[in-house]
C-alpha cells in the first residue's frame, strides 16, 4: 500500500545532535594528527554537509513525535492565516439555530452525505479526513470536490494528530462533532490489524481527549457498528442485547469504542451518542462492500462469490439506505444534549446513548444479486460458497424502536428503490472515464 510505504519512509528518524557529536569527534582527532589544512577544509565541508542533511530531515513543526501509533502518521500541511480563514468560513453557521460541526471521515461514504446535508440546512461544517488508500482514494477526492462545491472544506489530517485537532478547536468553537473516521471493513482486519487499532481505538481516544479539553466541550455523535452484535443469535438485535462476542477485530474495536465512550462520559461529562449502523449502501458508496463490487463484477462478467451459512442457511443483511442513515445522524446531533464538563473536568452527569440505525427488514444476499441483475440487465455468474469464518456474520436484523422513539427515526427506502439510485449513480460516475478499480 502506498500509504504504508510512505509511513516507513517517515519512520527514518533524524540523527540526534548527541549522536552527531559522537560521529564527529574521531574525525577531528585524526585531523589534528595530520595537521593538514587541505584535510581540515575537506572535513569541514563534510561536517557542514551533515549539518544541512540533519536540518532537511528534521520533522516539521506540525509533525508528531514517534510512538507506536503515531509513527505511522503522515505529515500533512496545515496552519497559516489562509488555512485558518478557510476553516472558519467552512464552519460558519448560516442559519438562525444552526450548529457548527466537525465531521471526521468527511471524505468517506457516510461522511460526505452527512456533511452535505448539514451544509444544506445552514449548519457550519468542517471536514477532516486522512484520505488513506484502504480503497481507491480518487473516489474520496471526487467526494471532496463535491463537498468543496457546496462550501465544505475538508482538512487533510489524521484524528491521531493532537496538535491539529487542538488547533481546529482553537479556531472554531465547535458545538458538535460527528465522528465517522474509522478503519472500516471486516475482512481487511486480518491483513492490517494495526490500522484498526490506529484509527478506531487510538484515534478515538485522541479525539475524545481533545474534546474533553475544549471549552466549551462539544457534544459527540459517532459511528459504532451493527457488527458489535457479533455471534448474538437473538433477533432482531436490540441495544439491550449482549455485545461481548465480536466476530472480527473490526467489531472488537467498535465495541471497545463504546466502552471508551462510556469512560469519557463518566469521567469528563462528554455528551456521547453511538450509532450502530446496519450495512449502509447508496450513491458514492464504498467499493469494498458487496453491493458495490457485485455491481462492478457483474458488469465485467466476473464470477461473484455468494456466501451461505451452515446447512445452506441464508446469509442476509439489514441493508439501510444512506438517506435514512443521514436522517438518523442529523436527528442524533439535534437531540444531543450539551456536554457538562469544562476545563477538562466533569461538572455534572452527561447524556450517553446508543442507537441501532437499520432498516428492520433483512434481505437475503441472493435477492440483492437478483435485483442488481434486473437493474444492470446482465445475468450474474454466481459461485455459491460457504461463509468463511473471517469476520462476517450470517445475518443482521435491527430493532429500531429506541431510535424511532427518541430520534423520530423512520427508514423509508426499500432495497429495490435504493439500489436503483445506486446503480444510476454508479453508471454515470464510472462512464465518465473513471474505472472501478480492482
Ligand atoms: N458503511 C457501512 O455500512 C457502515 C456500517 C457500520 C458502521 N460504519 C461506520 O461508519 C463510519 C463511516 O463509514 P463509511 O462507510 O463512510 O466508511 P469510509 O471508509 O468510506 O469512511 C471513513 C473515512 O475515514 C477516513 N479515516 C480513516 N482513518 C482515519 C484517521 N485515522 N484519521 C482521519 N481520517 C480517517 C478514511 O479516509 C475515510 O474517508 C465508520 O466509522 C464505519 O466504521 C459504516
Amino acid at each position: 500500500m502506498t500509504q504504508l510505504k510512505q509511513m516507513s519512509h517517515l519512520d527514518i528518524s533524524p540523527p540526534t545532535p548527541g549522536k552527531f557529536k559522537m560521529d564527529k569527534s574521531p574525525y577531528i582527532h585524526r585531523l589534528r594528527g595530520h595537521g593538514s589544512l587541505a584535510k581540515l577544509t575537506f572535513w569541514s565541508f563534510v561536517f557542514l554537509g551533515l549539518i544541512l542533511i540533519f536540518f532537511f530531515h528534521s520533522p516539521s513543526p506540525n509533525s508528531l513525535p514517534s510512538d507506536p501509533f503515531r509513527r505511522s502518521l503522515r505529515t500533512y500541511n496545515w496552519g497559516g492565516p489562509a488555512w485558518e480563514k478557510r476553516v472558519r468560513s467552512s464552519a460558519k453557521v448560516r442559519s438562525r439555530h444552526g450548529i457548527s460541526v466537525l465531521v471526521t471521515g468527511a471524505a468517506g461514504f457516510v461522511g460526505t452525505h452527512v456533511s452535505a446535508a448539514l451544509k444544506r440546512r445552514g449548519d457550519g461544517v468542517l471536514g477532516l479526513d486522512c484520505f488513506n488508500d484502504y480503497y481507491d482514494p480518487s473516489l474520496k477526492r471526487a467526494r471532496q470536490a463535491l463537498l468543496e462545491r457546496s462550501g465544505v472544506f475538508i482538512v487533510e489530517g489524521d484524528i491521531n494528530d493532537a496538535p491539529l485537532l487542538s488547533k481546529l478547536f482553537e479556531v472554531v468553537a465547535f458545538t458538535h462533532v460527528m465522528h465517522l473516521a474509522a478503519q472500516a471493513g471486516v475482512r481487511y482486519a486480518m491483513e492490517n490489524p494495526g490500522s484498526y487499532v490506529h484509527s478506531n481505538i487510538a484515534g478515538l481516544v485522541n479525539l475524545l481527549e481533545v474534546c474533553k479539553n475544549a471549552n466549551p466541550q462539544p457534544a459527540i455523535v459517532w459511528a459504532s457498528s451493527s457488527s458489535v452484535y457479533g455471534l448474538n443469535t437473538k433477533v432482531p438485535f436490540s441495544e439491550r442485547d449482549r455485545t461481548d462476542q465480536p466476530a472480527s477485530l473490526y467489531a472488537a474495536t467498535k465495541k471497545a469504542g463504546e466502552e471508551i465512550a462510556h469512560t469519557y462520559n463518566h469521567i469528563y461529562g462528554l455528551s456521547l451518542t453511538g450509532l450502530r449502523f446496519f450495512t449502509v449502501y447508496g450513491p458514492w458508496g464504498r467499493p469494498d462492500m458487496a453491493y458495490f463490487f457485485f455491481t462492478r463484477d457483474i458488469l465485467k462478467g466476473k464470477t461473484i462469490p455468494i456466501f451461505e451459512g451452515a446447512n445452506h442457511g441464508t446469509v442476509a443483511r439489514d441493508f439501510t439506505y444512506i438517506d435514512d442513515i443521514v436522517k438518523g445522524c442529523l436527528a442524533s446531533l439535534d437531540t444531543a444534549e450539551k456536554s457538562t464538563g469544562s476545563g477538562g473536568k466533569k461538572k455534572g452527569p452527561a447524556q450517553l446513548r446508543v442507537f441501532n440505525l437499520g432498516n428492520t427488514s433483512p434481505v437475503p444476499v441472493t435477492d440483492l444479486v437478483t435485483i442488481l441483475e434486473r437493474l444492470l440487465k446482465v445475468k450474474a455468474k454466481r459461485n455459491i460458497m460457504k461463509l468463511p469464518r473471517n469476520g462476517d456474520v450470517q445475518f443482521t436484523h435491527a430493532n429500531i424502536s429506541s431510535a424511532q422513539r427518541e430520534l423520530g427515526y423512520k427508514p423509508t427506502t426499500d432495497l429495490q428503490t435504493g439500489l436503483k439510485k445506486f446503480v444510476r449513480w454508479y453508471l454515470s460516475y464510472y462512464s465518465g472515464g473513471k474505472k472501478a478499480s480492482g
